[in-house]
């Protein structure tokens, strides 16, 4: 591992492969440190590549042990071996067969890419370019091949063995060890094979598809968690039946498993008919999981399975396109856990995460196209902007063409690219067959980094009773046309939704913003109104409107759409924070307009939806008030802080008898079971952000109301709730609560990871020692990326004040994590790095503190590639 100038990857360099992989045949023997995999791949010269090019193989942290081509094994000179490949100068020009004997070592492999071993259990992760770190191969998703594999292992030490497809054979082989076959029909790249070898318990399911498959589910977690995997595999079985109703797509083998491991660097992974997943995406139990828990299981689950055919059936033709299937799987995992939940609750937590992660990676220096047009290291490619914004793009073109279109669209897509690695343009071009529409100015979201501004004037004319819209659109730093905004919109009046005004240019309420200027005109307007714009937040733009405050809470009372009415109440708490923490002396009571109108709207709605009440109440976290002020660029993540908390404090303390009265009529009965279900965990976080409010405002009762809930807790989302209260009033019951939480849960470690977490997120000077200390504690390691995440990126993201201390202690906590990691764990180490995105949006002298601190790891000699992409990107 060196640093070295990166080489780029450019879109525009793509060509296709001069070679082709028909069939790969597979025999795996694993063993904890020399693993032998032979490979047998079937091979042709690619009609549309270069006649007579060498053949060059991508390898990485190889043994090679033999090569024979056509069954004549190859001497040293007759093949040339660097470290990152394996080329054949002169290929055969007909089809020929290669014979790859390799070996590796799993238990070595820290970097959790390729074959490795997580808690004793082997398995392997291949994308993006992980099935080069097993076996030489044409490592691109444009080639596709038919795969059988042999896995054989001690009957002891691994008893289940998994691979891709269905199983063909399984058997004894001698000395304590056994095989298993496994065969998958449908050609796939590289990147989706896996293999899963370990002492697993099994949880199993059957479904049976519109088409009259029996499928065999198969959830897989370590000995003893069969019960936690419940949610998962029911969760699963959903999924398979919204994915047939809702897409007309069903499953195309007789298995689907779903494995769960303890180490792994992302959330989970599709791989064909074998999905591999982060254990705290799969384990779930009212005990030790909180509600946000299970809507996340719920969701994984669906968007591992739904890339069956978006990423699967159709894969991407290279890198470029990963939001081809990324984007859009978020997108019908989204619409799935709208349909399965609450639509305008979903809608408005999709818009918060985007904000949180997209809104600031777009506005900093790691900004980068929804489709990048290069990169040095792919892997830093799996960001909020290529799966979040990517998932907005196709929610916008939905917008624009509407539902039944969309769908059609969908159908031919999945219909004409079914078996090809597909681009951006082929996903378009289906929508445009359907609608005979032109899309290249819609395509121009694909191509624009940045989040756009949309400038919106209003102007009333009660002689014409005519209301007029001007809109202008901007997007400084990139130049070219303008994109194509969807503005979904309508007009609310004094009392209520004005549906008698109409505007000829916005047919069903959607205007199509397609110039840099325009204007739009509503008619039979019978009186001043309020425009209710971008309702469901139909395109991922910032909105700037001038309203009042008696406007917003006009739409907060009145708008019949739930996103807006919750927009309303965040744009109010967030125009007075932001003037608060500019100010020396914040003046509460001009909060109060907003606070009655909180206490109006709970009186009359909080017990009819719970959960959408939970987020009226929320104010716009410390992150999206700076990302707000950071288009000025002086943020002070203090001042911050101390004006949401005044505003927090207030509302507390002016409804703390409605918010207690709450608590009350919300609490279970004695003796009601526990449900994970969406009207359940509503009544759970209206409870938990009521109690939240009263302990802002009263330090003292919150201590004894968080003591006593979660003394009497009987499940983790209260639990947590209590402790989270607890965490932030400094004192002796906190400590105490600490310890208890840890003596009860010593031996659970996803439940350790939140008592990691919210150590790491108090928002108090004296966490740096507290983590410093966590890092030494027994349980601590830097081999498990979940605890990484839970201690160190829990304090970056989570811990604004302290992260960005102006003494410069947090910043070297956060890169002297990184550069401990990146030897071993290379892709988590530039995950953490990421959290300097908006490093350029602070007070002076943090961002010359935080400078120092990212010059300090680009000067390191031994940087790995992921790191010196993420540390060069974020100084440029
Ligand atoms: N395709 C996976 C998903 O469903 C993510 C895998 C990312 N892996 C990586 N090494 N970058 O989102
Ligand atoms: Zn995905």
């Amino acid at each position: 591992m060196r640093t070295e100038t990166p080489t780029m990857i450019r879109l525009e360099d793509y060509r296709p492969s001069d070679y082709l992989i028909d069939r790969v045949e597979l025999d795996v023997r694993l063993h904890s440190r020399e693993t032998r995999i032979t490979a047998t791949l079937a091979m042709r010269p690619n009609p549309v590549g270069r006649a007579g090019a060498p053949l060059v193989l991508d390898g990485e942290d190889l043994t090679l042990v033999s090569l024979a081509l056509d069954g004549q094994p190859l001497c040293p000179d007759a093949y040339g071996l660097n470290a990152t490949s394996l080329t054949l100068p002169n290929p055969p020009s007909e089809s020929f067969t290669l014979r790859i004997e390799t070996q590796v070592n799993p238990t070595a492999n820290t970097r959790l890419m390729g074959l490795y071993r997580s808690n004793g259990v082997y398995c392997t992760q291949c994308e993006a370019d992980g099935f080069r770190r097993i076996t030489y191969f044409l490592d691109r998703p444009d080639v596709m091949a038919v795969y059988t594999t042999r896995i054989e292992a001690d009957l002891d030490e691994a008893p289940v063995l998994l691979g891709n497809g269905n199983p063909a054979d399984s058997g004894p082989a001698g000395d304590g060890r056994h095989y298993a076959i496994w065969h998958d029909p449908h050609p796939k790249p590289a990147y989706l094979f896996a293999l899963v070898g370990g002492r697993l318990d099994r949880v199993s399911g059957s479904f049976t598809t519109m088409e009259g498959r029996t499928v065999d589910l198969g959830i897989y977690v370590e000995p003893g968690q069969a019960a936690r995997a419940e949610y998962a595999l029911d969760a699963v079985i959903r999924s398979m039946a919204w994915d047939e109703q809702a897409f007309g797509r069903a499953y195309d083998l007789d298995v689907f498993n779903v494995v769960a491991v303890s180490d792994f660097n992302m959330g989970a992974m599709e791989n064909k008919g074998l999905n591999i997943f982060n254990d705290k995406f799969v384990l779930a139990s009212p005990e030790t999981a909180t509600d946000a828990d299970y809507a996340n299981i719920e969701a994984i689950i669906a968007h591992e399975y739904f890339h069956n055919w978006s990423g699967n059936r159709v894969t991407c033709r290279d890198w470029f396109q990963l939001c081809l299937k990324e984007g859009l799987t978020v997108f019908r995992d989204q619409e799935f856990s709208s349909d399965t939940r609450s639509r305008a609750v979903h809608r408005i937590s999709e818009v918060r995460t985007l904000r949180a992660r997209q809104f600031p990676e777009d506005a900093g220096p790691l900004a980068h196209p929804v489709r990048p047009n290069q990169y040095a290291e792919i892997n830093n490619f799996y960001t909020a902007t290529v799966y979040e914004k990517g998932a907005e793009i196709v929610r916008m073109l939905r917008t624009l063409i509407g539902g039944q279109a969309f769908r059609t669209g969908m159908d031919r897509y999945f219909a004409t690219c079914d078996g090809t690695a597909a681009t951006v343009e082929d996903f378009l071009a289906a929508f445009e067959a359907v609608t005979s529409r032109d899309l290249s100015a819609f395509a121009r979201w694909y191509e624009r980094p940045g989040t756009p501004t949309v400038s919106i004037t209003g102007d009333y004319d009660p002689e014409a009773k005519t209301y007029r819209i001007n809109f202008r659109q901007s997007l400084p730093g990139t130049e070219g046309p303008p994109l194509v905004i969807p503005v979904v919109l309508g007009l609310v009046g004094p009392e209520g939704a004005m549906d008698e005004a109409r505007a000829e240019r916005a047919p069903g309420g959607v205007f199509a913003l397609e110039q840099e200027t325009d204007t739009l005109t509503f008619s039979n307007v019978a009186a001043a109104p309020v425009p209710s714009l971008f309702r469901g937040f139909s395109a991922p733009v910032r909105v700037a409107f001038e309203a009042t405050d008696a406007q917003h809470l006009l739409l907060l009372r009145h708008d019949t759409d739930p996103f807006n009415r919750w927009q309303a109440a965040q744009s109010v708490g967030m125009r007075l924070v932001i003037r608060w923490a500019g100010s020396d002396s914040p003046e509460a009571a001009e909060a109060d307009a907003l606070v009655e109108a909180l206490g109006a709207f709970l009186d009359a709605e909080a017990l009819r939806d719970p959960a959408f009440a939970a987020l009226i109440l929320s104010l716009p976290s410390e992150g999206d008030i700076a990302n707000e002020i950071g288009i000025g660029s002086a943020v002070d993540p203090d001042a911050i802080r101390m004006a949401r908390e005044t505003l927090r404090r207030r509302i507390g303390e002016r409804l703390s008898d409605r918010l207690a009265q709450l608590r009350g009529d919300l609490a279970d009965r004695p003796g009601t079971p526990f449900s994970p279900d969406a009207a359940s965990a509503g009544r759970r976080a209206l409870r938990n952000a009521a109690l939240d409010l009263i302990a802002v405002a009263d330090p003292i009762a919150g201590v004894d109301l968080a003591g006593e809930q979660i003394a009497t807790a009987t499940n983790m989302t209260d639990r947590l709730a209590g402790l989270g209260v607890l965490a932030l009033i400094a004192g002796p019951q906190r400590e105490a609560a600490l310890k208890d939480f840890a003596e009860r849960f010593r031996s659970e470690p996803l439940v350790l990871d939140k008592w990691f977490a919210i150590q790491a997120t108090i928002p108090e000077s004296g966490t740096l020692e507290r983590i410093a200390a966590l890092r030494q504690h027994p349980t601590f390691s830097n081999t498990n990326p979940n605890r990484v995440r839970a201690l160190i990126g829990s304090f970056s993201s989570g811990n604004p004040t302290q992260f960005n201390r102006a003494d410069g202690a947090g910043y070297a906590l956060v890169t002297d994590a990184v550069l401990a990691l990146d030897q071993s764990n290379p892709q988590l180490a530039a995950r953490l790095l990421t959290a300097f995105g908006s490093w350029r949006m602070l007070e002076p002298n943090r961002r010359s503190v935080a400078h120092k601190a990212l010059d300090r790891i680009r000067s390191q000699t031994e940087l790995s590639r992921d790191v010196s992409d993420i540390v060069t990107r974020t100084l440029a």
